[in-house]
């Protein structure tokens, strides 16, 4: 245990407190290890504030361009990597305020007025989130725009693979529309982030430590300064209000979910059990050990990593549950798992889309596959329905076929053409290539309704990258 030191001279808190904090406290509550990552955003805080402190005649012109003097001084330090953080820096806020104050003297000194550090740290945080929400879309985006291409190649080559349920064979579907269901997940994470977006884009600035000001600032100014949509309606909510950070992390999530699927799904592909794809050098790994591995390590990462983002989601919404109005010190947790979920998030798309882009197919596998016998069982089945045999009837016939050849009784296509209600019309379903033509209703798996489809997706994508850039603005 360290006692308290002598001098408390340094803390934001100094008038109150006779000594300083001990070193547990500071090495326990200290923020600034990830927080220092939001400078930019404190900067643009503290320029908003105090030219709103000008603004409404609470600083002079004067003073004020000396504050934004000396943070624009702290900004050339801050990106040179030449700030000096000393040990009392217990946030990235208390150093910007000291550093500006040891540069502007009693000007500096003002800086603070009427504000918080309750109030400034979520202002900060959520222009972070405004700037990542755009990023992490665009990068979603290039991942549909890769899966699109590949999607479009394989289509043009009517490559095509057996679809599953149960991860067992079910009925041969293209390529493309395998690819393009990728796709219209991660348009559903593009809507989720910009939605999300909504809730980030509101300034806190000017709702104080929790109740507002009895000086006359204006929180519509500083909205507009910072280029916010919305401005805060309720201080109490607005300085413990963590639900945008929530949503985000969810949007996240969800993104990690789903390169997860993508991931999974690559590990068989790439396997030699399934053979349907090969990774790129680049995007594979060997082992140290067994010479002859090649391993689709990024697949199994992305299946991976959504296990850590899902925990920092679930560790968020355990952080806010319970809290009672208005700040507690516990909303400082609310940055270490959008930090660490938007990195991994982002590495991850760019990842996937690099192994996706660059792998080859191999088509002559997927078909091979699809081809077998079996995957025509359904087509068979509809064959008997045209004719006007009730559906589970028709499904029992075909069912005991399939049984018959599995057992040796012959070949699928034999017993098929031999049966009296099917017969040799039926038993061309089974020829290959054939099955994938039959199914030819909207968002069907056939080459012809996955025309459409691209057709709405492409749409679609225009929808996406117009409102992504739209965000970024
Ligand atoms: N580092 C803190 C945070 O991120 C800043 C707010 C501290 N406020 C306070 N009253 N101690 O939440």
């Amino acid at each position: 245990m360290t006692a308290n030191t002598p001098d408390a001279g340094n803390t934001l808190w100094h008038g109150r407190f006779a000594g300083g904090p001990s070193d547990e406290l500071m090495a326990y509550t200290v923020s600034l290890p990830f927080d220092r990552l939001l400078w930019r955003e404190d900067i643009a805080c503290s320029r908003a504030h105090v030219k709103g402190l000008a603004h409404v005649g609470i600083l002079s012109v004067d003073e004020c361009d000396s504050v934004l003097a000396a943070l624009s001084a702290v900004e050339s330090e801050m990106s040179s990597g030449a700030f000096a953080f000393v040990p009392s820096d217990e946030d990235i806020h208390t150093a910007i305020e000291r550093r500006v104050t040891e540069l502007s003297g009693a000007a500096g000194a003002k800086l603070h007025t009427g504000r918080s550090r309750n109030d400034q740290s979520v202002t900060g945080f959520r222009l972070w989130c405004k700037s990542q929400i755009p990023m992490v879309a665009r990068r979603v985006i290039a991942l549909q725009e890769a899966l699109l291409q590949r999607a479009d190649e394989s289509a043009s080559k009517g490559a095509y693979l057996p679809g599953y349920t149960h991860v067992q064979r079910a009925q041969p579907v293209m390529l493309a529309h395998h690819l393009m269901a990728h796709c219209w997940a991660l348009g559903r994470d593009v809507d989720r982030l910009l939605d999300a977006l909504e809730r980030v884009d509101v300034s806190p600035l000017g709702a104080g430590a929790l109740a507002g000001s009895s000086l006359p600032l204006d929180p519509e100014w500083t909205a507009r300064e910072l280029g916010f949509t919305a401005v805060f309606d309720n201080s109490l909510d607005v300085v413990s209000d963590r639900d945008f950070a929530a949503e985000f992390l969810f949007s996240l999530s969800m993104i990690a979910v789903h390169l997860s699927r993508i991931g999974e799904e690559w590990v068989l592909w790439t396997s030699e059990e399934f053979g349907f794809a090969t990774l790129d050098d680049a995007y594979a790994t060997g082992s140290s050990m067994l010479p002859q591995k090649k391993n689709a390590d990024i697949a199994e990462l992305a299946r991976g990593k959504a296990g850590r983002v899902i925990g920092g989601l679930t560790g968020l919404l355990a952080t806010l549950k319970g809290l009672p109005l208005s700040y507690n010190r516990d909303l400082q947790e609310d940055k270490e798992p959008l930090f660490d979920a938007v990195e991994q998030v982002s590495l991850g798309l760019a990842a996937i889309e690099g192994m996706i882009a660059t792998a080859t197919f191999r088509y002559d596998s997927m078909q091979q596959a699809a081809d077998a016998p079996t995957m025509a069982a359904t087509d068979l089945a509809e064959f008997l329905v045209r004719s006007g045999v009730p559906f589970r009837d028709a499904h029992a016939v075909v069912g005991a076929l399939v049984r018959r050849s599995l057992a040796g009784d012959g070949a699928l296509v034999d017993l098929v053409a031999s049966e009296s209600s099917l017969g040799p019309e039926a038993a061309r379903l089974i020829e290959a290539g054939v099955g994938v033509t039959m199914r030819t209703t909207r968002g069907g798996a056939g080459p012809g309704v996955v025309k459409d489809q691209r057709e709405r997706l492409e749409h679609r994508l225009a929808a996406w990258r117009a409102a992504v850039q739209q965000a970024s603005r």
